[in-house]
């Protein structure tokens, strides 16, 4: 039955004003709150071990005028040197205990068909993990879903330009990644951004015509020809994909030098891994040429102690052992609570919950990172080894 007087075009231009005011207030608030968001404060003791000297040594720099006087705050009649991880990470510059920088910029995806396992919580992880440590990071949002983008306080459709995302570079011209590179507040971390219309950018690239295709480059390259307009600034570039296998993560497959591939151990987690290593292995004898990884890990993410996660874990071991990381990522309230806040473990600086289960988030975090960095330091030495001359000092 038709409703008489009922104007769709109306409602419908109606709602989209109240929409778009309503984005603009979200964006304020998203902003406000980002803005207040700092980065943790460390004490003297907390920040020398991250450093890797003693609390005495930074004191005695401070007093002798190599570091900069700390930042101090009360607590009852004491002040109290505090220090947040750019803080830490110049004054590891000044004590010169970082001369040595890998060979080459290590390229890592996250990739997995499947969504809601962990790989944006994973790369965003990685990256604060191995920033943390000095390393210069870029991180490459290629999900239209814009996760990892929101987690850095932008609000994609509305703090991010149109031609900011890295949709451009990949149709039109690879130097327009240099546009798309925003600061975080992570003085070792830059971000590639993403927003909904790089839907649009997968199909964009197929409509290509020849002449594009002989400018830009083979399909399948394209990211990595931009990538490799900005590498020499990063040891890491950290890419998060979308869960499907399209020509973003085709494009970010063959820009990688490892894949990392979160995996639940749950039976449709495991099915659909089965489907994305058989599209991997076509994809891989489809475009052979374009291909530099070296490397395939699988990470068991959100396990549990359930029977049945157990009898999967015992499964997923069997099949894939030789690409398994040996640590794995528990289901925590802690990660969630953090990411549902858009942060980080290594971001928050008071548990939200109880003190144990935090520490334990933490200690499982970090494990999982390390191991990975092992992996990478692997690579960079492997790099090292082909191009000693090339070893770069400083950043
Ligand atoms: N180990 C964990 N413990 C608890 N919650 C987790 C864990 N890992 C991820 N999560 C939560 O699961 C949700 C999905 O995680 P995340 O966004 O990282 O997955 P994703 O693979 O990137 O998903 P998508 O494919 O949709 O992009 C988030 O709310 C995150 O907080
Ligand atoms: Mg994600």
């Amino acid at each position: 039955m038709l409703i008489s007087g009922f104007d769709l075009a109306q409602l419908a231009e109606n709602a989209s004003q109240r929409g778009r005011q309503l984005l603009s207030d979200l964006q304020t608030y998203l902003e406000r709150d980002y803005d207040q968001r700092c980065l943790p404060d460390f004490g003297i003791e907390k920040a020398a071990e991250i450093i890797g000297c003693t609390s005495q040594h930074i004191r005695d720099k401070e007093g002798g005028g190599i570091l900069p006087p700390p930042r101090t705050t009360r607590v009852g009649a004491l002040e109290r040197r505090v220090y947040n991880y750019n803080e830490i990470n110049q004054a590891r510059r000044l004590l010169k205990r970082d001369t040595s920088h890998p060979a080459s910029c290590v390229r890592i995806i996250f990739s997995n068909l499947k969504g809601g396992v962990g790989k944006t919580s994973h790369a965003l992880h990685l990256s604060h993990y191995a920033a943390r440590e000095g390393f210069r990071v870029l991180m490459v949002d290629l999900d239209p879903q814009a996760t990892l983008t929101t987690a850095f306080g932008l609000v994609p459709g509305l703090s991010i330009r149109a031609d900011e995302d890295i949709g451009p570079s990949l149709t039109a011209n690879p130097e327009l990644i240099l546009r798309s590179i925003q600061r975080t507040r992570w003085n070792e971390i830059d971000l590639v951004p993403a927003q909904l219309s790089l839907q649009y950018t997968d199909w964009q690239m197929l409509q290509a015509h020849e002449n594009d295709r002989q400018r830009l480059g083979p399909l399948p390259q394209r990211l990595h020809q931009a990538l490799e307009r900005v590498a020499d600034r990063y040891d890491l570039i950290v890419m998060d994909t979308p869960p499907a296998l399209g020509m973003l993560s085709l494009n970010a497959i063959a820009a990688a030098d490892m894949i990392l591939m979160p995996i639940t151990p749950n039976f449709y987690d495991i099915a659909s891994s089965v489907q994305y290593f058989a599209i991997v292995s076509q994809l891989a004898s489809t475009y052979a040429q374009a291909l530099r990884v070296r490397q395939l890990s699988l990470l068991m993410t959100r396990t549990d102690s359930a029977p049945e996660t157990r009898t999967n874990m015992t499964l997923l071991n069997k099949a894939y052992g030789e690409f398994l990381l040996t640590n794995r990522m528990p289901q925590t309230r802690e990660l969630q609570r953090a990411t549902g806040d858009q942060m980080s473990l290594y971001e928050i600086e008071a548990p939200r919950g109880a003190r144990e289960t935090y520490l334990k988030a933490i200690d499982a975090m970090n494990a999982v990172n390390a191991e990975i960095m092992q992996h990478v330091w692997q690579v960079w030495r492997a790099a090292e080894i082909d191009q000693p001359m090339e070893i770069r000092h400083g950043h």
